[in-house]
């Protein structure tokens, strides 16, 4: 009796805490209603109350969520091999010579990422999310430093505060700060300097300088990390990502990324480094151990979506900057303010977080699937409508984005 008087009142103690921080958000302006989404995802989709828009603010770069060879790629896989392994990668690997084939459908996509990367090996994670939660922990010690971008995404800044190597954080892209924080690692000891940046930033459309990056590397000896979610597959010529776009391929030494966006849209996650990262990785990498293995079918559509992206990929890269372009210079034109560069992440800067849930309330009723950022995601002050280009917008559709928000821009009369 007692035991459950005390829980009871616990529990409700517990309630109005978090009841008074879900009042504290809304009376903020900052509360995240989630949109119902009743169609599969495409460059038109259906929302709730909205049977169908034309949808900008997705991850689906190159088309491939609902791509029907890599559906197909993902049945068959499941056909194959099941639903999923059931069980983490702890028991994969003492039950390893009762399930070779399965280890071989993940060890035939790990050499496939590694050679897309052109390194020498890859483990693969449920999420970019665990292979950033797992990197860091791993190969780095209190004797060693890493330098992180003040922008980094929330996985990375989780991932660096599990280890424990110094921290250092450095300006977003801002070079001269990176070089004093590489400075005071040297003059901390640290044995090991690990530089860690996105290579695309998702709130800001921005690709980190990596070519700078590497030469700060070169010069303070240090090595360098980067997070390739919004690049994989299609940014720089060959969808290679930054390192292709920067021409430093052979000069970064781990690349963490997703399968959940251009590569597949569905979900899982990699890091692809030296022989020797990547075996630790397998040996002590806590959310590799201790959690489900990726599934059957994600491995089965990531291993298409990568044979599409060097043959498809290359028309669908083309036709992606060209839409990129398109909306990006129209929208320059008509006098919004736009961050980042050369990237399908456009964020049309707002200020305000009201003006930018309404015009995207707005948008929707015309049929364009947007949604306005604000604080606590990006800083307070600098509300944003996050538009994402996808290579299977059709040029109408583009189009048909700018005319609204130039026409919404104005019937609202706002300062862009
Ligand atoms: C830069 C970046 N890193 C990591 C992640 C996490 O990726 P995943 O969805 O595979 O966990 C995301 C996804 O939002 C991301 O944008």
């Amino acid at each position: 009796m007692i035991q459950s008087r005390a829980y009871s009142t616990g529990r409700k103690q517990l309630q109005s805490i978090l009841a008074k921080q879900i009042e504290e958000i809304k009376a903020a302006g900052t509360f995240k209603n989630e949109r119902v989404i009743t169609t599969a995802q495409s460059s038109t989709i259906g929302v709730k109350d909205s049977p169908k828009v034309v949808n900008f603010c997705a991850n689906n770069y190159l088309g491939f969520a609902g791509h029907p060879a890599i559906r197909e790629a993902a049945k068959s896989a499941i056909d194959s091999h099941g639903n999923g392994l059931g069980y983490d990668l702890l028991s994969y690997s003492l039950l390893f010579p009762a399930i070779s084939d399965t280890a071989s459908l993940l060890s035939d996509l790990e050499s496939t990422i590694s050679k897309f990367h052109k390194k020498e090996d890859t483990i693969l994670y449920p999420s970019c999310f665990d292979a950033n939660a797992g990197i860091f922990e791993t190969i780095l010690t209190e004797n060693d430093a890493v330098i992180s971008d003040a922008l980094n995404h929330a996985s990375i800044i989780d991932g660096i505060r599990l280890c424990k190597a110094k921290r250092f954080r450095y300006k977003n892209c801002d070079m001269a700060d990176l070089e004093e924080r590489l400075k005071e690692a040297d003059a901390a000891g640290a044995r090991i300097k690990l530089i860690a940046t996105d290579g695309v930033f998702s709130m800001d459309g921005s690709v980190a300088p990596l070519d700078k990056i590497c030469d700060l590397a070169d010069k303070y000896n240090a090595l360098t990390f980067i997070d390739e979610c919004h690049a994989t597959g299609f940014f720089g010529k060959n969808g290679r990502g930054t390192p292709e776009y920067f021409g430093v391929e052979d000069r970064i030494d781990i690349i963490n990324s997703t399968l959940g966006k251009a590569v597949s849209g569905a979900a899982g996650g990699y890091t692809t480094s030296t022989k020797e990262v990547i075996t630790l990785l397998r040996q002590r990498s806590r959310p590799y151990l201790f959690s489900n293995s990726i599934p059957p079918a994600v491995v089965g559509s990531a291993q298409k979506a990568f044979e599409l992206i060097d043959t498809e990929g290359v028309q669908l890269r083309k036709q992606l900057v060209a839409n990129t372009n398109l909306f990006r210079s129209r929208m320059a034109a008509a006098g919004f303010t736009l961050k980042g560069e050369n990237h399908p992440i456009v964020p049309v800067m707002l200020g305000d977080a009201k003006l930018a849930s309404d015009i995207a309330d707005e948008m929707l009723k015309r049929g364009i699937y947007v949604i306005g950022f604000s604080y606590p995601v990006v800083p307070k002050g600098q509300a944003r409508i996050r538009v994402q280009l996808s290579a299977i917008h059709t040029t109408q559709q583009v189009n048909e984005a700018v005319d609204a928000f130039i026409e919404i821009a104005n019937s609202k009369k706002a300062k862009l």
